[in-house]
Formats: C-alpha cells, sequence, structure tokens
C-alpha cells in the first residue's frame, strides 16, 4: 500500500492509524521513519526487537524460536557490538542466517519468518515507512522486490510506504513490477470533509460554529488538514463561550496564518540558500501548481543544466519535488504565497 502527497495533508496519521489497527488485531507492527542518517537494515531491525520482545516466550512454537534466532542474526548483520537477548535459548532453533549482507537477502528472510511466525496464530507482519520518499534508490528496490515475493508467496505480510508525491514514480523506476502495488493519493479534503473535521470535533465539546465562522476557515484552509487544525485551534482559542462566531474564525485564521509563516512556512524557507531561494522564487507564479524546469530557468535568464544543483538541493531538502521529468512543484500546499510575501 503506498500513501503519497502533499506535506500535511495527513500521511503520518492515516499510517498511525493503520499501526494502531494492525495492533488491535494482534499483528506484530514496524513503524519507521526514513530519512535520519539510519539504513532501511538498521531502522527495520531494531523496529522489530520490541515486538518481538514482547512475543519472546519459554512456550514459543518452532516458527516464533525461528523468527527470534533470524531476527538475532539480523541485528548482527549491522550491529557487530550489540547483541539482543529475547531470553531463551535458541540453539536448538532452525532459522538465522539473515546476516549475508545482501539487503535484499537478509531483509526477505526476516521478514518471512516474522511474518510467518504471527501467522501461526493467524495475525501477520505490518511494516509501516513513513517518509518513504527519502529511502535510497538501493532500499526501494530492495522493498520492491520483497512486497512481491511477499504477495506472491502468500506471507501474512502488510507493507505500507507513506511519502510525497514523487514516491510512486520513484517506485516506477526502482522495479518493473511496482504497477502491482495499490497506490492511494492522499489529497486535501472535500468540502464537506473538512466541516465535518471542524464541527464534530467542536460538537463533542458542546460547542458549535456559526455557518460564516466554518466557511471561513474552511475557506482560509483550502481543506487542507494540517491548516484546518491550525486556523480551527487558534478560532477555538478566541472564541468565548459555546459558539464560535465570524470574528472568532476572522482572528482565528490571522493567528493560524502568522503561527504557519513563522513555522511551518519559515522553518523551510530559513534551511535554504541564496540561489536556492532565487529558483523558488522563479516557480511562483504558478502558485501551488507545478511548473517546468525550462520555464524557471528562462525566468532567470539560465540554462536548465546550470540550475541542475539548485533544483536537485531543493528536492533533497524536501520542498521541491519532481512530478515528472522536467517539471518541478513544491511538497508544501501556499508555500508559494508565502514566499510572494517575504520582501526579497
Ligand atoms: N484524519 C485527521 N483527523 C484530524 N486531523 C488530521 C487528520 N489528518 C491530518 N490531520 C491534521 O493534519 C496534520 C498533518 O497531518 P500529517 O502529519 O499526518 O501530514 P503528513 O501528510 O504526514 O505531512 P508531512 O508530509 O509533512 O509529514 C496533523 O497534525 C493533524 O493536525
Ligand atoms: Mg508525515
Amino acid at each position: 500500500m503506498i500513501l503519497y502527497g502533499l506535506r500535511g495533508v495527513g500521511k503520518t496519521v492515516l499510517l498511525t492509524r493503520l499501526r494502531k489497527d494492525a495492533a488491535a488485531r494482534d499483528w506484530l507492527t514496524v513503524h519507521v521513519e526514513a530519512g535520519s542518517r539510519r539504513s532501511l537494515r538498521e531502522m527495520t531491525g531494531e523496529g522489530l526487537y520490541g515486538p518481538l520482545s514482547d512475543l519472546a516466550r519459554p512456550s514459543a512454537g518452532s516458527q516464533l524460536l525461528r523468527a527470534l534466532k533470524t531476527a538475532l542474526s539480523f541485528k548482527a548483520s549491522y550491529d557487530s557490538t550489540g547483541t539482543w537477548s529475547f531470553g531463551l535459548d535458541l540453539s536448538g532453533a532452525s532459522g538465522g542466517a539473515a546476516n549475508s549482507g545482501v539487503l535484499l537477502t537478509d531483509l526477505t528472510k526476516v521478514v518471512h519468518d516474522v511474518a510467518m511466525a504471527a501467522g501461526e496464530s493467524g495475525a501477520g507482519l505490518a511494516v509501516l515507512i513513513d517518509e518513504a520518499q527519502d529511502l535510497t534508490a538501493d532500499e526501494l528496490t530492495t522493498l520492491a522486490a520483497i512486497m512481491q515475493s511477499v504477495a506472491t508467496d502468500d506471507v501474512p505480510a502488510l507493507f505500507a510506504l507513506a511519502g510525497l508525491p514523487s514516491l510512486p514514480q520513484t517506485l516506477a523506476e526502482a522495479k518493473s513490477y511496482s504497477e502491482r502495488f495499490r497506490y492511494h493519493p492522499i489529497e486535501k479534503l472535500g468540502r464537506s470533509e473538512a466541516e465535518a473535521a471542524l464541527v464534530e470535533p467542536a460538537s463533542g465539546e458542546g460547542v458549535r460554529w456559526t455557518g460564516d465562522a466554518l466557511s471561513h476557515v474552511v475557506a482560509a484552509a483550502g481543506t487542507y488538514p494540517y491548516f484546518l487544525q491550525q486556523f480551527g485551534q487558534e478560532s477555538w482559542n478566541v472564541a468565548d463561550g459555546t459558539t464560535i462566531e465570524v470574528n472568532d474564525a476572522r482572528l482565528g485564521v490571522a493567528l493560524g496564518q502568522n503561527h504557519l509563516d513563522n513555522g511551518f512556512f519559515r522553518a523551510r524557507w530559513d534551511r535554504t540558500t541564496g540561489a536556492e531561494k532565487s529558483y523558488l522564487r522563479a516557480m511562483c507564479p504558478e502558485g501551488d501548481r507545478s511548473v517546468a524546469t525550462g520555464e524557471v530557468a528562462a525566468r532567470l535568464g539560465r540554462s536548465v543544466g546550470s540550475l541542475g544543483p539548485a533544483r536537485a538541493t531543493l528536492i533533497h531538502k524536501g520542498l521541491i519535488y519532481a512530478p515528472d521529468h522536467g517539471i518541478v512543484a513544491f511538497t508544501v500546499p501556499g508555500m508559494a504565497a508565502f514566499i510572494d510575501r517575504q520582501v526579497p
């Protein structure tokens, strides 16, 4: 399952929900976030330790013992100093050997053995990877191959990857059969969903929104979950009594916008160099829509090639992505409008 979309649309919220749903069904869950300096191997290995040690018990069946032994060998493949102890004698168990050093071989083995052990009790293994666009090309290729083999071999494992809109394209380049994955674009909400996101939690606390107040916040947020959350929260805070009026909403949106400008947007803007800022400004006339790299170059009076480094670092910093070859777009809704508000 591949969840992809812009910043702040709710990918992490959904992934967390998946984890909770899986855990409620007694599935073993590994929830990791790519983009730190840790490799996929290490993230997965460390993510497995907690759930596996919860399962380890003297009465463990042979499948579980096998999974534990394989997980131990997997740990040894990236950490020669640390060892895990599940407090069990695994010397007689089968399994292990997930330490060949070849990621595909080792990860397949550990996923397979752990999922089969979970499958013994009718459950499975859920591997949830956030910010998956930050995995290396090798790691994505490996994951694509494992996801494929898991499906073919009827191993009870679910992989859910969440990332920026570039993720499907990156996966497609990683492995040809990636078209078999289930892709879910996560987008801004519909109008009635956006209203429900404001009205329902408020009414649970005995508070109502007037129609005008609601329209104002929904319009200002452009129905983006993160902005709805921010503007809704500020409106709630300024309102007195049990009704959120249009004046509360106006003030709430202004405060929320200020908050976003000084946090959400500024944090990203401040991470860019002068050359990168020029590139971003040249993207602004399109607003939130995508723009051809040739058009950006023309506006700056430069060649596309000479702007390659700025473009690459902006992608690396997560500010823009390439929806297609020769096209760039902001990863953050409203970024262009924010940049327009900044004095050059
Ligand atoms: N279903 C939801 N219910 C309530 N709030 C939500 C929901 N989905 C998203 N939000 C709000 O939007 C915010 C952003 O959601 P989330 O962090 O999941 O986005 P994201 O797509 O992971 O963004 P990023 O790409 O920046 O990681 C949440 O902190 C929350 O305030
Ligand atoms: Mg997220």
